[in-house]
């Protein structure tokens, strides 16, 4: 077990220095094979390897990504959900071999009931893990970190959370998290329910970088370095990987002094 607590003056540093350990991880392996999340903080980790590749100092055509987590309904052509974000970040910069994210929105799913939606939402959980396990998968996994200590969205659970790939529902502060950064507040614009890649599969990632930055997250940097490991702060599961490294700002360290 060996977890590395890299801290950084700023947001932009922690950007800075993630995208540098991306960036030699692909020039060590072309072929990487890259697990990304969505978020503010990963902003300028994404704008380091827009300036990298803009700069012909990095090549990502044989690099294939898998993202956490995509918002219920939502998909290609909305402009609030992950697809979207991902494709204004990264994806419309720079060329990957292909890059993946859990389908949300399945062909007619407007018309579809909930209810027979799950199970092919369920389906579709089932190939994105089996997607990642042909790719042999994934050697680097980058994520962020919730204000209550979730990973991807795999919340807070006083029970064993999930393995693989599978449907959720938000936490209370995460969808009031989320109303205040994007909607004013307004909590009715949140989704409820998001797929994400299991806490199960992000274990099995080679390594691991969370990054964080923000006295918001300063609670959840605590609790999942110096509490106890438990579902209960999904992140502190990650002290049980072989190769962790956390990359964080002063704010975020704040409590750990
Ligand atoms: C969302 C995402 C997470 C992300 C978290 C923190 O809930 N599902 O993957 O890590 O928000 O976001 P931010 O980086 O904006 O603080």
């Amino acid at each position: 077990m060996s977890i590395t607590v890299i801290r950084m003056k700023n947001h932009y540093e922690v950007g800075e220095l993630t995208a540098t350990l991306i960036a030699d991880a692909i020039r060590s392996k072309p072929n990487l094979v890259l697990g990304l999340p969505t978020g503010q903080t990963p902003v300028p980790v994404y704008y380091q390897l827009r300036r990298l590749y803009a700069e012909r100092l990095l090549d990502c055509s044989n690099v294939t990504t898998f993202n956490l987590d995509e918002y219920f309904r939502r998909g290609k052509g909305d402009p609030d959900s992950y697809y979207t974000f991902m494709h204004e970040q990264l994806f419309d910069h720079i060329p990957f071999k292909a890059s993946y994210l859990p389908n949300a929105k399945p062909e007619n799913s407007e018309i579809i009931p909930t209810s027979q939606l799950i199970p092919i939402l369920e389906n579709e959980c089932s190939k994105y893990d089996m997607k990642i396990d042909e790719e042999g998968g994934i050697d680097i996994q980058l994520v962020g970190l919730g204000s209550n200590g979730h990973i991807g969205f795999n919340e807070p659970s006083p029970e064993e959370i999930s393995d693989g790939t599978c449907i959720v529902t938000l936490a209370g502060q995460t969808i009031s998290d989320n109303a205040n950064k994007f909607y004013h507040g307004d909590e009715s614009k949140v989704p409820k329910k998001a797929i994400s890649m299991g806490m199960g599969k992000i274990m099995q990632a080679k390594s691991i970088i969370l990054i964080a930055n923000g006295e918001s997250k300063a609670k959840a940097i605590y609790d999942s370095l110096r509490g106890p490991i438990t579902p209960m702060v999904p992140a502190s599961l990650l002290r049980l990987h072989p190769d962790v490294t956390f990359i964080i700002d002063e704010a975020a360290a704040k409590l750990l002094d």
